[in-house]
């Protein structure tokens, strides 16, 4: 460019400084090819220009804006000036384009235009890679020249830049598009899940909590869900959080009674870096949980040193972590789940009472399976709905048989155990209508183990259940040669649940 005189010499530094400013504020790709193309054809005095791009995979070159049209333009990178220049990079200067061989004249066949010369370079990224070629037609006076190819390529390594931002702020788009649809959907699957229908149950006790749930959407308070193992308490507490005004914040649940005391302060709030060595900074719970939720499953069995703790975050907002010195803001709704007596914790001096008020502003406690025998129908079918939804089996029904001794079986595991009962039937059924043959041992049946429900007085109702638990509970852990694990699966339990019967009847397994 220096063999032209300095005043014109200047004024095309000029221009291309200009269209490259220009270039690079424009972010989408069709209006900046198009704004290369017009800005060429200005700058060279010429018809028309083009980019086209380089897609290597279908060795084909194509435009979004091709000799002024605005569909997209593909064809064989193998044919063509263009083509030539993409592929060997070379710069193409034809004076006479129907005297050349490499000219393809369809383009000119299906336009109707009349191509008398034509400038090709090609269009490098930063990295030196061939990504398309500049090509520019029909020079207004004579043929291009020797400048006009140096203007055209410096302009070409301009429009590179801005074509790969262009291109990559686009695929960036797509991707945050397609994040936004995959995550809005995923919110409309949990809210569906666990908004307050999640809970079966149309007799009274279940309808109660319904309806306290609704009540309290909008409200932060804490609440204490109490009730025996596998009655539901998560899924309530779950309930609480996507119905409230912190639907879309964490919700984190943590069960105290799975870590070990010197865990679980470091669990909680979080450890700084270099505590002791080798141990790497973490975030805890309860900052994992901020402007959220945090559900303390197994509420009563922290320790007391642990109640201390965690009543001064409740009541100060602000928490350490271990080996921390600076007090970090908490905002966290709490939910806490037992299934102790927390008044007869306090009564022994294991859990604080302050405590207990602080959690329980609201009380909610979830009734065993065997009181709301009526809702056992409702339940069955829903989980038995869920499995075949979930695996794609068609529907499939209970035999009025099985179904009455769904109701009338003992359940020490609650719905969890129901649930689980079902989802072995469904498993294991041969036939769409899930019949006697399938049923599970625990559930007595008639002319075997024992006559259908035998009436029983009121008074000894807890105690046939208490030794209907214990035996079920003996049995299972002989069944599965004293693998807690497996036996509360087999109950319906967790393992925490099955423990904590154990402790309660004396079981060792
Ligand atoms: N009323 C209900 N409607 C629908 N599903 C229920 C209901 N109650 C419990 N479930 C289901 O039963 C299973 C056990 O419930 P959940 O885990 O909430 O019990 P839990 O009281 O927290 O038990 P654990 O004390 O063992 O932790 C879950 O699959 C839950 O969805
Ligand atoms: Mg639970």
């Amino acid at each position: 460019m220096n063999s032209l005189p300095q005043p014109e010499l200047n004024e095309r530094l000029a221009a291309i400084l200009a269209i490259s400013q220009r270039m690079n504020s424009q972010r989408d790709l069709g209006a900046l090819l198009d704004l290369i193309a017009r800005e060429a054809t200005s700058l060279l005095g010429c018809d028309r220009a083009s980019i086209f791009l380089l897609d290597r995979e279908r060795n084909e070159l194509w435009s979004k804006v091709a000799l002024g049209s605005e569909e997209i333009l593909r064809f064989d990178a193998s044919r063509g000036i263009a083509g030539h220049t993409a592929l060997s990079g070379d710069t193409i200067n034809v004076r006479d384009a129907y005297s050349d061989p490499r000219f393809y004249t369809a383009i000119d066949d299906q336009t109707g235009y009349r191509t008398r010369n034509v400038l090709a370079v090609a269009v490098r990224n930063q990295s030196g890679a061939i990504i398309g070629a500049f090509e520019a037609l029909n020079k207004r006076s004579g043929v291009f020249t020797g400048r006009d190819e140096e203007s055209l390529t410096a302009l070409a390594s301009h429009a590179a830049i801005a074509i790969e931002t262009a291109q990559l702020i686009g695929e960036l788009r797509r991707n945050q598009d397609e994040l936004t649809e995959q995550n809005a959907h995923l919110w409309r699957e949990v809210e569906s899940r666990y908004a307050t229908h999640g809970i079966m149950g149309t007799g009274q006790r279940i309808q109660q909590i319904v309806r306290l749930v609704g009540r309290i959407r909008d409200s932060l308070v804490s609440v204490l869900i109490t009730g025996e193992s596998g009655t539901g308490k998560e899924l309530v507490a779950k309930a609480l959080h996507y119905n409230s005004p912190r639907a879309r914040k964490p919700f984190v649940a943590l069960n105290c009674a799975a870590l070990p005391e010197t865990l679980l302060e470091s669990e909680l709030f979080g450890i700084e870096k270099g505590v002791a060595t080798g141990v790497n900074s973490r975030v805890g719970q309860f900052q994992k949980a901020d402007g959220g939720t945090l559900f303390l499953d197994e509420i009563g069995d922290l320790s007391l040193a642990a109640q201390a703790k965690i009543l001064r975050v409740l009541q100060e907002r602000v928490m350490e972590r271990v080996g921390g010195r600076t007090a970090i803001p908490v905002d966290v709704r709490l939910l806490a789940a037992t299934n102790k007596d927390l008044e007869a914790e306090i009564a022994k001096g294991s859990f604080r009472e302050d405590l207990y008020y602080r959690i329980k502003v609201i009380h909610l406690h979830m009734p065993p399976l065997r009181e709301i025998r009526e809702e056992i129908p409702l339940l069955a079918n829903h989980f038995l709905k869920e499995y075949c939804r979930e695996t794609a089996r068609g529907i499939m029904e209970f035999s009025p048989e099985v179904m009455r001794k769904l109701v009338n079986a003992p359940w020490p595991g609650n719905v969890r155990q129901l649930r689980n009962e079902v989802m072995r039937l469904t498993a294991c059924a041969r036939l769409n209508v899930i019949g006697e043959d399938d049923l599970w041992e625990g559930i007595p049946r008639p002319g075997r183990d024992q006559p259908a429900v035998q009436p029983v007085k009121l008074q000894s109702l807890k105690t046939a259940v208490v030794e209907m638990e214990q035996r079920m509970i003996a049995e299972a852990l002989r069944e599965t040669r004293n693998n807690q694990q497996q036996a509360a699966r087999l109950l319906g339990l967790s393992r925490q649940g099955l423990i904590n019967k154990m402790k309660r009847y004396s079981i060792t397994g």
